[in-house]
């Protein structure tokens, strides 16, 4: 048996808070993002991994104005890097809406071969393999995967025929049924989904984006979502309503390819 915490959402704008829309409440990122990672230390048995699922910086939302560099990205990536550094265990990075890939790869993935190299990866844990995609498309806030990742994609899938599959992905493959989320899903989440069913090792995908808990189950596939670090969205659709936390982030427990999971929300 192995664990690993899903953590997403993590927003962090250095020198800012997020105010939250419509109102005058001004939300620390890095305060819950602290609290999360001091419980995630205090979980037995402890993790063997996290997975960072996405939208990790955003200093974007000081400034909606403008497209930041990234040079302005950095210091919320070195930020991010400082509190993980609490972690008791490694971390895995994917891609959001709101990352700059460019200062994204050069904090959080010293490996990546080019500065703007796109940030899709697997790797195997104990038995079970783990992919990561990148559905991350500069200046929007949907997502999708281009066809040069779907190949690398299918290519990975029939490496790994025999091994139990989790996918990883920032947006919702699949629409929620919420309104305004719902324009932003991934684009051809739909494709993705098809590929994956016709994969008997693969039978969970895991997102983030949604700032809220979900599950969804489809034949063999179940998407499961995972609450933000920070501000959570209501699930009641339109319009839209934003909460002030509480922080949340996933454990999942792996055994013989099976997995059981719960969110903890950090009070
Ligand atoms: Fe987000
Ligand atoms: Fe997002």
């Amino acid at each position: 048996m192995f664990r690993f915490v899903h953590i997403t959402d993590t927003h962090i704008m250095a020198g800012g808070t997020w105010r939250i829309r419509g109102t005058d409440v001004e939300f620390d990122t890095d305060a819950s993002l602290r609290r999360v990672v001091e419980t995630v230390r205090r979980l037995q048995p402890a993790p063997a991994f996290a997975v960072l699922g996405g939208d990790l910086a955003s200093p974007d939302i000081l400034h909606r104005e403008r497209t930041l560099t990234p040079a302005e990205y950095a210091p919320s990536y070195a930020r991010l890097r400082e509190i993980l550094g609490e972690l008791p265990c490694r971390a895995h990075f994917l891609m959001g809406n709101h990352d700059n890939l460019e200062a994204f790869n050069r904090a959080l993935r010293p490996e990546a071969s080019v500065p703007d190299a796109p940030c899709y990866y697997s790797f195997d844990h104990d038995g079970t393999h783990l992919i990561a995609l990148d559905s991350h498309e500069p200046g929007h806030a949907d997502g999708v995967l281009d066809p040069a990742q779907l190949a690398w994609l299918a290519r990975d899938l029939a490496a790994h025929r025999d091994t139990p599959t989790i996918v990883f992905i920032h947006h919702h493959p699949w629409p929620l049924g919420h309104a305004w989320m719902d324009t932003m899903t991934l684009r051809n989440g739909g494709e993705l989904m098809a590929m994956l069913a016709g994969q008997a090792q693969v039978r969970w995908v895991i997102g983030g984006h949604v700032h809220s808990e979900q599950l969804i189950q489809r034949g063999g596939l179940t998407l499961l979502t995972t609450p933000s670090t920070c501000i959570q969205l209501s699930k009641v659709a339109g319009p839209a309503h934003f909460d002030p936390g509480p922080p949340g982030f996933r454990v999942v427990d792996v055994e013989d390819g099976s997995l059981s999971t719960f969110v903890v929300h950090v009070r």
